[in-house]
């Protein structure tokens, strides 16, 4: 079997380290919080049972624990794991989990546990410095469900507001700097806007978007804002640093910022200095495959 790229991910953040699991696991539960204590919007009880389902980019798998219990109950449902790195032993998963380490895109139709046309769930949270075609990736979500399959999609998108919802970030020169950084190592930072019309593009039907506010400031109390300001941001300013130097962009293109430590200073002086109430959207994207 050939083997697809995998991406970049595990050379912008840092992957099977247990400050890094402790970090996903924050923000798990800050997300879940700000979509109203829900991991998911869609109606997990109501999919057939047994249920075959997937979570994409899996991480410490605490998500997917929360998946297993609210899909219909049944021994024989399966609910796969799946992520680049070995999923932790941190949670307690029911035995209808397996974890699977893999890159998605190699398993669907390859390996005889994910069939096209087998599974009635896929979902990925986070996979914004993963995947670098979210078209591919939405049709091969399609190619796996079975007619009737839902897909839940939730992904953070770039773009900082204030607190009546003027956008502040127009002029922020990190921004422009990975707008031109992005592409050229396949990243989209906004790739949420396109969701819409990817899933309707690949055939899929009775598309609802919901975003909810994602506070980043250090003033807001919110366990968001609290994450964001202390834990992603120290994360998130050094992927911005190697997303820069991996693009490879000349000093034309980097806005007057320098060098890939201008650019990580003004991501400091806009993200990290943002006054009470800023926030970006988090996004909720779900269909139905017909
Ligand atoms: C930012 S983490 C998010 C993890 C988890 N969804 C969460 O919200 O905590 C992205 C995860 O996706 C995994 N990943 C990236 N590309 C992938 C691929 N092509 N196939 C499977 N997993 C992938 C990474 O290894 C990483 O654990």
């Amino acid at each position: 079997m050939s083997t697809t790229d995998e991406g970049p991910y595990r050379q912008l953040l840092p992957s099977n380290v247990p400050t890094e699991h402790t970090r996903l696991d924050q923000q798990t539960r800050a997300i879940t919080a700000i979509m109203g204590n829900k991991d998911f919007l869609t109606d997990l009880p109501s999919l057939p049972s047994p249920t075959r389902a997937i979570e994409v980019g899996a991480g410490t798998g605490l998500r997917t624990a929360v998946l297993a219990h609210n899909i219909p109950s049944n021994e024989e449902s399966k609910i796969y794991a799946v992520d680049l790195s070995p999923i932790p032993s941190l949670h307690a998963q029911p035995n209808t989990i397996e974890f699977v380490q893999g890159n998605i895109f190699d398993l669907a139709g390859h390996d005889p546990r994910f069939g096209l046309g087998t599974f009635d769930f896929l979902t990925s949270r986070m996979l914004g410095a993963a995947i670098t075609d979210w078209k591919a990736y939405i049709r091969a979500g399609f190619d796996l469900l079975k007619s009737g399959g839902r897909i839940e999609l939730q992904e953070a998108c770039f773009g900082w507001y204030d607190g009546e919802g003027n956008e502040l970030s127009k002029g922020w020169r990190w921004l422009q700097v990975m707008r031109k950084a992005g592409p050229k190592i396949g990243l989209d930072f906004w790739g949420p806007l396109t969701f819409s019309g990817s899933l309707q593009e690949a055939g899929f039907v009775d598309v609802e978007t919901q975003t909810f506010k994602w506070l980043i400031s250090k003033e807001d109390e919110d366990a968001i804002a609290q994450y964001t300001a202390h834990v992603l941001n120290p994360t998130f300013v050094e992927l911005v640093g190697r997303v820069v130097q991996k693009a490879g962009l000349g000093e034309g293109e980097l806005e007057g910022l320098g060098d890939a430590e201008g650019v990580k200073r003004d991501y400091m002086e806009t993200v990290m200095g943002a006054p009470k109430g800023t926030y970006c959207n988090f996004w909720v994207v779900r269909a139905r495959k017909p």
